[in-house]
């Protein structure tokens, strides 16, 4: 049966739904498109007429996939309830709702059943928690896992379609500057930074997010707190470090995890195999280039620990604005449709 659909907000995961929504064939009867401003944009050669939000015209819309900022001024803090008010069931990309205790979090892959107690509000969890937890689901399954220490390598579309931008441009301005002579380096460092707090081109920044307790950043207690949410088990000890790197899109991620039960290297092959969303493939070095466009969670070099028992890593890669966002966000929805 058809469905009406919104999305709300057009940035990099927004125009990755819409594009989504088609790919896949969603059954949709009415669409409509909400920005804070109204305008006609065209995606993979189809038109879309965006309306203001503050119309505040939300009747018969079934499903409401909302990709807006967040925080207070974002559109879901401002506008989900009113969508959900007038009947639709809301899944929002943003982080403001993620830890509710009456909010499911869902990766299907991994936790989709819990799609059935929502109350019309269900959250779509960071993009580098959902590679992860996709990439270990299976193993988390088998095993149960003690400890996940996780190390991102992030993209800059993962902070938005402007932060993308700006590694365009910083790159070319100092490329334009300096004609690819290695002797003015010292120039290349002094670019002044277009998005991120330090210059993003040619540089690695060592954190994401702002400051939290402990000294890690919020981007990486969302990994910890997110993760223990999604696999229902609040023991499992998760350390990260996010960093950005000067990528456009798919985030990287170095994993080292201990699993609860004894498990061999073989054993843990065979589980990413056959683990839903995963292609796992050790001769194959995958890089975020890709990954990019691309629905699956990409895993290699699994590597035992030989000096600590149960213990392993894995490299993953995964296109942020796809399973990390509005892949994974559609995908919820498909499930509403079954419900
Ligand atoms: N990028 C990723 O990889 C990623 C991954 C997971 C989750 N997310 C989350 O997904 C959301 C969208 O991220 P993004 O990267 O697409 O951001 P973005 O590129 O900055 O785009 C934001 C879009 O939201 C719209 N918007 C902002 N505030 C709004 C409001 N109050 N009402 C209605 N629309 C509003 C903007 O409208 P205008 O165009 O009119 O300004 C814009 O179209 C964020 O919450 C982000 O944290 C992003």
């Amino acid at each position: 049966m058809k469905k009406n659909v919104a999305v709300i907000g057009v940035g990099a995961v927004g125009v990755e739904i819409l594009r989504i929504l088609k790919q896949r064939n969603f059954p949709i009867g009415n669409l409509r498109v909400f920005a804070r401003s109204a305008r006609e944009i065209n995606i993979d050669g189809f038109k879309y007429s965006v309306e203001p939000i503050d119309c505040e015209s939300f009747d018969n819309i079934d499903i409401a996939l909302f990709a807006g900022t967040e925080g207070a001024k974002g559109a879901s803090v401002q506008y989900a309830d009113k969508f959900i008010a007038k009947g639709a069931v809301v899944i929002d990309n943003g982080n403001d709702f993620r830890l509710k205790e009456d909010v499911p979090l869902i990766v299907p892959e991994v936790n989709g059943a819990v799609v059935k107690v929502h109350k019309g509000l269900i959250a779509n969890p960071n993009c580098t928690t959902i590679q992860a937890v996709t990439a270990l689901g299976g193993i988390y399954e088998q095993f149960g896992l003690d400890q996940i220490i996780l190390t991102s390598f992030q993209a800059t579309s993962g902070a938005g379609k402007k932060a993308a931008t700006s590694l365009w441009n910083e790159s070319k301005a100092l490329v334009d500057e300096n004609q690819g002579d290695f002797d003015s380096l010292n120039k290349i460092l002094k670019s002044d930074p277009e998005c991120f707090d330090q210059q993003i081109a040619f540089n690695v920044l060592s954190h994401i997010g702002s400051p939290a307790e402990e000294g890690y950043t919020n981007e990486e207690w969302k990994v910890v707190n997110e993760s223990r949410k999604i696999f229902a088990d609040e023991a499992i000890k998760i350390s990260a470090t996010c960093t950005r790197v000067p990528v456009f899109t798919s985030h990287s991620e170095s994993i080292y995890f201990v699993t609860r039960k004894d498990a061999n290297l073989a054993q843990i092959q065979e589980t990413l195999k056959a683990s839903p969303g995963v292609i796992y493939d050790n001769r194959t070095l995958t890089f975020p280039i890709q990954a990019e466009g691309r629905d699956e969670v990409f895993v290699s070099r699994l590597r035992q620990d030989s000096q600590n028992k149960n213990a392993f890593w894995l490299w993953c890669v995964s296109d942020n604005l796809r399973k990390g966002a509005a892949l994974n966000a559609v995908q919820i929805a498909e499930s509403l449709l079954s419900k």
